[in-house]
C-alpha cells in the first residue's frame, strides 16, 4: 500500500498510533483525554475461609484429572509477503510476529478454517467462542480493498461501505499497520487513510474517546493498512478483544520502574472489570526485581512479593511491601489474599499446578499470572494449562491470551467465588 507519503524512520514504535484512552493515575496515561475515565470498581472482597495451614509442609496431592485429549496438529503454510485479500463476512486475527503458525492452528482446532493472510495476518470463517490466545484482536471483514488504488478512492470506497452496512449507532474508527517489519513501514499511509475516511463519514457519529467505546455501545471500525492492500473490519466494542488498533496496547513504563514487566500486568488489567485497590492484599510470586510489586502498591495494595532473588531496595523498603525470600513452592500464606499475581520464570505445568493449589485452597480470590512459554509447541502445552488451572485449580471465568506485550508468554487471568 502507498499513498505517496514519506515512509519516517523512527518506526516503530510511536504514541500516535496508540489511540486507547485511559486516565487512571496508577496506570501510565498516555491521552490528555484519559483524565475523564471514571475509576475501576473495586474487586468484590474475598469470601474467607477458614486460614490456612501455618505449618509450611507441601500441600497434599490432588490426583491429577485426565488430561485433555490433544486435537491432531496442524501445520500452517507460511505467511505470504503480500497480503492476501479477504474475503468479506469472515474474521480477520492479527497476533504477535513470528506466531501465525500458533494463531493457525488454534483456528483449526476451533474448526474455524484459517486461511493465512499474510505476516500477522490469519483469517477464519467463524469467531471461535473461546477467544485464540494467540490473536491480538479480531474484526469481521467488510471490505477488502487493493493497494492500487489511489488514497481517495480508497477512503470514498471504506467510508461508503462502513455507511451502508453500519447504519446507526456510534462509530469509533482506528487504523493498524500489521506489527512486522514491511507493516510497520507503512503507518503514515496508515494515518494518512485513518483521516481521509474519517472527514467522509457522519461527524455526529464518531466517537472519539475510545475508552467509551463498550459503555456507548460503539462499533469498533478497523482499517488494515498491509502490504498489498487495505482490509475494513468492525466489531462491537463490547466484544473486542482489544479497544486498541490492530491489538496494539501499547502501555507507558514508569520511569522509576524496575522492569518492562510492569507492562504486562497494567495491559491485563485493563482488560479486567476490576483492580487491585487500597486495602487489599496481593501475593506476587516471582516478585523481582519488583515491576509488578510496585504496580500493585501504586494502587493502594499490600503486596507479599515471593522471590529467592532481591527486590529494587526502594521496594523492599516500602512498609507496604513484605519481601518472603524463598521459592514459591515452599510459600504458604498465613490467610487467604485478594490477588494472586505470577511472573514466575518457572516450567509452564509446574507454575499452573501450583496456581491451581492456590485455586482448590481457596487462598486468593483473583487470579493474574504470566506463563512462559519458551518451547516451540506452545498449543498443547497451552491446553494442559488451561485443564490444570479450570479442572485442577477450580479457577472460574479464565482468560488466555497473549498480550501486546507479552513475548514467549501469554497471560492468564480468573476468579474464585464472587
Ligand atoms: C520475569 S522475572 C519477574 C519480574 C517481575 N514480575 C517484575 O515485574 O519485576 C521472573 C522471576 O521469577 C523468579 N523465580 C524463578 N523461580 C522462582 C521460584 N521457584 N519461586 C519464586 N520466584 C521464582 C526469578 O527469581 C525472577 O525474579
Amino acid at each position: 500500500m502507498r499513498f505517496s507519503r514519506v515512509i519516517p524512520s523512527d518506526w516503530p514504535p510511536r504514541e500516535r498510533h496508540d489511540t486507547v484512552k485511559r486516565n487512571r493515575d496508577h496506570a501510565m496515561p498516555s491521552r490528555r483525554k484519559d483524565a475523564r475515565r471514571p475509576p475501576k470498581r473495586p474487586a468484590p472482597r474475598p469470601q474467607k475461609g477458614p486460614p490456612a495451614p501455618r505449618s509450611g509442609k507441601p500441600a497434599a496431592k490432588q490426583a491429577a484429572t485426565a488430561a485433555p485429549a490433544l486435537p491432531p496438529r496442524v501445520k500452517a503454510p507460511t505467511p505470504p509477503p503480500e497480503m492476501i485479500p479477504a474475503q468479506p463476512g469472515r474474521w480477520l486475527w492479527t497476533c504477535r510476529a513470528g506466531f501465525e503458525a500458533h494463531l493457525f492452528e488454534e483456528l483449526a482446532w476451533a474448526d474455524a478454517s484459517p486461511r493465512m493472510l499474510g505476516e500477522v495476518l490469519v483469517e477464519s470463517a467463524e469467531r471461535p467462542v473461546e477467544p485464540p490466545v494467540f490473536a491480538r484482536t479480531g474484526i469481521r471483514v467488510l471490505a477488502s480493498l487493493p493497494s492500487a488504488q489511489t488514497l481517495d478512492l480508497t477512503a470514498e470506497a471504506v467510508a461508503s461501505r462502513i455507511v451502508s452496512v453500519l447504519t446507526d449507532g456510534p462509530l469509533v474508527l482506528q487504523a493498524f499497520t500489521p506489527d512486522s517489519p514491511a507493516g510497520n513501514r507503512l503507518a503514515d499511509d496508515a494515518d494518512a487513510l485513518l483521516e481521509a475516511v474519517r472527514t467522509r463519514l457522519p461527524a455526529d457519529r464518531m466517537l472519539e474517546e475510545t475508552w467509551r467505546a463498550r459503555e456507548a455501545g460503539a462499533t469498533l471500525v478497523e482499517l488494515c493498512v498491509a502490504p498489498g492492500g487495505v482490509i475494513v473490519g468492525e466489531v462491537p466494542a463490547r466484544e473486542a478483544l482489544s479497544l486498541s488498533p490492530g491489538g496494539r496496547q501499547r502501555m507507558r513504563r514508569p520511569t522509576d520502574s524496575p522492569s518492562r514487566a510492569a507492562m504486562k500486568l497494567e495491559e491485563a488489567l485493563v482488560n479486567l472489570p476490576y483492580e487491585p485497590g487500597r486495602g487489599e492484599v496481593c501475593v506476587d510470586l516471582g516478585a523481582a526485581p519488583g515491576g509488578w510489586t510496585q504496580r500493585l502498591v501504586a494502587r493502594g495494595a499490600r503486596v507479599i512479593a515471593v522471590d529467592p532473588a532481591k527486590l529494587m531496595p526502594e521496594l523492599a523498603r516500602q512498609p507496604r511491601v513484605e519481601h518472603v525470600q524463598e521459592s514459591a513452592f515452599a510459600y504458604t500464606p498465613e490467610e487467604p489474599v485478594d490477588w494472586l499475581c505470577c511472573d514466575m520464570a518457572w516450567r509452564p505445568l509446574e507454575v499452573a499446578q501450583l496456581l491451581a493449589k492456590w485455586g482448590r485452597r481457596g487462598w486468593a480470590t483473583h487470579l493474574v499470572a504470566n506463563i512462559k512459554l519458551p518451547m516451540k509447541d506452545k498449543n498443547p502445552l497451552l491446553l494442559r494449562v488451561r485443564h490444570i488451572l479450570t479442572e485442577e485449580g477450580g479457577w472460574q471465568g479464565l482468560t488466555m491470551r497473549q498480550l501486546y506485550h507479552d513475548r514467549d508468554e501469554v497471560t492468564v487471568t480468573a476468579h474464585r467465588g464472587l
